[in-house]
């Protein structure tokens, strides 16, 4: 197989080079994307996916697609760029952060100059992932023990990030420290991240992970073999609420039933302290077609049947257990313990 990376620039710093997910785990395949409506449509499309991945697309994608910008309005160019690929996915936060960190670190500069400060930055950002991912899972083993039942919701390894990932993190890193974790996997309805991505990336690390359909984790919290829920995140807001994949909220009222403590795996690129609460998130809303057409062989409903499919809601604070960040781990009330954390 060949080596796998989720986002990065390409060698001749022409093109930001992704694996597309879309295709896992049937097929690996890498794409090169060269121009704004080939970045905008790989983040719409879910080729790139998961939210400190996508900031990490629009870095590069900026820098890339900057090149080509007039030199006469360059940074009023480099402004609509950047709305535009923000507007490609409204709800994980690092999008709108990468594109923010992009505008400033240009700010002011002529296109020659600008261009190597954009280099630098998206560089920057990419790096920064890196070592936050690796923090974050550190901490994150000092939450679980060797032999731990772990639920997870979506994908938040590194096939969402740099390297190691947030959520599947810490469970990369035990791994190699020698410890032997039970996952399952939630399928992830309805763009089946859990069962194309999640149990992709477990198997090939060698991590024992089993799938299972959303609504079998509420059976397995009750057979007492989780021990933990593990999920990433799109945006927290100032409070602690949460926005993270559709189904989320589901698995953290379970495991509040069940005392069942639940985490999230937050890098500070996906706190909006700019947000209060997360009433404040705009939640994405997709096509129906994504549930009643996309992985079956013929449709599951009639055409003219309505549907509704939001890709993420929003988990309230009280029901999280911590917030696992790369400065360390947040307890409950998080207006005060973010705040202390990140000043
Ligand atoms: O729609 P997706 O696949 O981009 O949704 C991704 C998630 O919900 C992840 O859990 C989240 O981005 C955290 S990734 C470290």
């Amino acid at each position: 197989m060949d080596k796998i990376f989720t986002v990065r620039l390409s060698d001749d710093k022409n093109a930001v080079e992704i694996i597309d997910q879309t295709l896992l785990p049937n097929e690996i395949k890498f794409l090169r994307l060269e121009t704004p409506e080939a970045v905008f449509e790989a983040i719409k499309e879910l080729r790139v996916r998961g939210a400190p991945a996508i900031g990490i697309a629009a870095g590069f994608g900026m820098y890339v697609c900057a090149k080509k910008l007039s030199e006469d309005n360059f940074y009023g160019e480099l402004n609509k760029l950047g709305n535009y690929l923000v507007s490609s996915r409204p709800t994980a936060v690092n999008l709108a952060h990468a594109v923010e960190r992009m505008l400033s670190a240009a700010k002011g500069a002529d296109k020659k100059l600008a261009l190597a400060l954009l280099y630098e930055e998206s560089t920057k950002i990419y790096d920064e992932d890196k070592q936050m991912c690796r923090k974050i899972s550190e901490y994150g083993l000092t939450l679980v023990k060797d032999g731990d039942g772990i639920l997870t919701h979506c994908n938040a390894g590194a096939l969402a990030a740099s390297e190691y990932g947030t959520g599947l993190g810490t469970l990369l890193l035990g791994k190699e420290k020698g410890y032997n974790f039970h996952v399952f996997s939630d399928e992830t309805r309805p763009l089946l991240q859990g069962a194309r991505l999640t149990s992709f990336e477990l198997n090939h690390a060698g991590i024992d992970v089993t799938l299972i359909c959303d609504n079998a984790a509420s059976l397995l919290m009750s057979q007492g073999k989780i021990d933990a829920c593990f999920v990433g995140c799109d945006r927290v807001a100032a409070n602690g609420d949460t926005a993270n994949k559709i189904g989320t909220r589901s698995v953290a009222i379970n495991a509040k039933f069940h005392n069942i403590p639940f985490y999230v795996f937050c890098p500070s690129s996906t706190i909006d302290f700019n947000c209060e609460s997360g009433e404040k998130i705009v939640i994405e809303e997709r096509g129906g077609d994504e549930i009643k057409t996309k992985f079956f062989e013929k449709p599951i409903a009639e055409a003219e049947v309505k549907c509704f499919n939001p890709a993420f809601d929003v988990t309230p604070a009280e029901l999280i257990t911590a917030i696992v960040t790369e400065k360390g781990i947040c307890r409950y009330p998080y207006t005060s313990s973010l705040k202390k954390l990140f000043g």
